[in-house]
């Protein structure tokens, strides 16, 4: 069965088609929304994981270029999807649903690839002009991988997944090596749109004015925040002609210790009186240690496990809002009765809240909150417990900017303690980041006052970080000839 999709909803009407895909208003007709000057990107020409796809499986294909002109090669019969295909496969599901009978959907064949080149990887193909982003053209990252490109590739099933890996690997027969395979895919039945703790993800989204149509709440970032060589890209002026149009995908795969946070949880659950907000309760009521625990762990997100927002509902699961799309991200960090930026309701520290705190008088303006932001494409991988193997995160994110993007998201606001700014005192850091374990650098972060067992719930295995060229560009280098001096 497909994501639920809204059938009344066409693209016409310039509305999303499930409470997390976004669509673009103009992408039907062509017309470009942006206004006179038509300095808008083209979803033709953009490789299509910038739109949020309701994604089954997913295999993440790794590998390093072994031999150049055979890759070109194999590049020219390379068919990336394109932002436009995953509208249409995003209407074709709306319309599979309008004819469903009796509920049955049939699952759509749609599969869907796109690639994504390292420093060296784009050197390798004659792109070696600088990007403008100082630590990707280093190449130098300790924590980095180093592999040459990424393919990623979606499929409704696993049987498409399978056909379609092995037609990429096919194509690129002897062109490609040091090639490692991970997979991602939803979690089971009512899981499927959670993380491995339990969380719902992928509900707040930032939308790309003139590309696509923000519900209630969205955070609305020019579309140069996301997409390289666009107003809103913070180096517009520094880029390479050929860098237009692509976007930087930043990949980590985090490991996730499910079992140690539920433990983390029940045993700060029962202690619900001492982090339960200052708010009226009904006369008797009161919080079982279970709900104390779902509180807890709402804190440490800013969410409730079904996404109903902190903000809006501070003590109490609301599952009902959690679903409703027009509500569950319509809403900012006041707090009744208050005009500061208050944690009256949700913690400085919740996740959600240090990555995006929304509110201007957080002492970030509004454009400094949106240039922050980041398109979210994450997968979860490995089996449910009692499997012994390891389960976690693919964390996937798109923005122009990974400066900007990804590593102000996480070392400027979600690591340091005293972010926000406003009001000015040591919050602490991210509820969730800060329980990171990163073996390679020996870092470890630890953050709770409340509890004292151990609280390393993630830890990095890998991560590497790519630039996704735009369309015309991959056809450029795909029949460019001459290779580049250092090859
Ligand atoms: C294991 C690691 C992580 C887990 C389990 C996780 C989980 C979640 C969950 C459950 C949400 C709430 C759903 C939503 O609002 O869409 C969320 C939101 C978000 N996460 Fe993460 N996340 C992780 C790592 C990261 C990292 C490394 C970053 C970036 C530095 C990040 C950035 C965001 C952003 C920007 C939001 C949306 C906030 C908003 O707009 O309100 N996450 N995450």
């Amino acid at each position: 069965m497909e994501q639920p999709v809204d059938p009344t909803i066409t693209l016409e009407t310039c509305g999303p088609v499930s409470c997390c895909d976004v669509l673009p208003p103009a992408a039907a007709d062509g017309a470009c929304p942006c206004g006179a000057n038509n300095n808008c990107p083209d979803p033709n020409e953009l490789q299509g994981d910038i739109f949020v796809f309701p994604k089954k499986v997913e295999a993440f294909i790794f590998f390093n270029i072994k031999d150049i002109l055979a890759f070109k090669e194999a590049l020219r019969n390379f068919e990336p999807t394109s932002a436009a295909d995953v509208v249409n496969n995003l209407k074709c599901i709306s319309e599979a649903k309008c004819d469903a009978k009796d509920g049955e959907v049939p699952l759509l064949p749609i599969v869907q690839q796109q690639i994504g080149f390292n420093r060296t990887g784009l050197d390798l193909l004659g792109l070696s002009e600088k990007t403008g982003e100082d630590a990707f053209d280093r190449n130098n990252n300790p924590l980095l991988e180093q592999y040459h490109s990424l393919v990623i590739i979606t499929a409704c099933d696993s049987d498409g997944l399978e056909k379609a890996v092995k037609a990429f690997l096919e194509l690129f027969n002897g062109a490609i090596d040091n090639v490692l395979r991970v997979d991602g895919k939803r979690r089971p039945g009512k899981l499927e749109k959670h993380e491995h703790f339990g969380f719902r993800d992928g509900i707040s989204q930032p939308a790309m004015r003139g590309l696509t149509c923000p519900l209630p709440g969205q955070l609305e970032v020019d579309a140069g925040v996301i997409l390289v060589g666009y107003a809103g890209d913070p180096l517009f002026d520094k880029r390479p002609e050929w860098a237009r149009g692509g976007t930087f995908m930043v990949y980590r795969r985090w490991e996730q210790d499910v079992e140690g946070f539920n433990n983390y949880l029940a045993f700060n659950g029962k202690r619900w009186r001492e982090f339960v907000p200052p708010v009226p309760l009904e006369p008797g009521e009161t919080l079982t240690d279970e709900q104390g625990a779902e509180l807890f762990g709402a804190r440490l997100f800013g969410r409730f496990k079904s996404g109903a927002p902190l903000a809006i509902t501070p003590v109490f699961d609301n599952p009902q809002l959690a679903e409703d799309k027009y509500s569950n991200n319509n809403f900012d960090y006041t707090a009744p009765g208050t005009l500061e930026n208050s944690e009256k309701y949700c913690p400085f520290t919740s996740h959600i809240r240090k990555v995006n705190p929304r509110n201007p008088n957080s002492g970030l303006s509004i454009k400094e909150i949106e240039a922050a932001a980041i398109v979210r494409t994450s997968i979860a991988y490995g089996d449910e417990l009692p499997d012994p193997n390891p389960r976690g995160l693919q964390f996937v994110c798109y923005q122009s900017s990974p400066r900007a993007g990804f590593y102000d998201a996480f070392d400027r606001f979600a690591m340091n303690e005293n972010f926000p700014p406003c009001p000015p005192k040591k919050h602490g850091v991210d509820g969730i980041m800060g329980s990171m374990n990163v073996p390679k650098l020996g870092i470890v972060c630890s953050h709770d006052p409340l509890s004292a067992l151990p609280q390393h719930f993630i830890t990095l295995r890998a991560g590497e970080d790519f630039f996704v060229p735009s369309i015309p560009t991959l056809k450029y280098v795909a029949q460019m000839t001459t290779m580049c001096c250092c090859c």
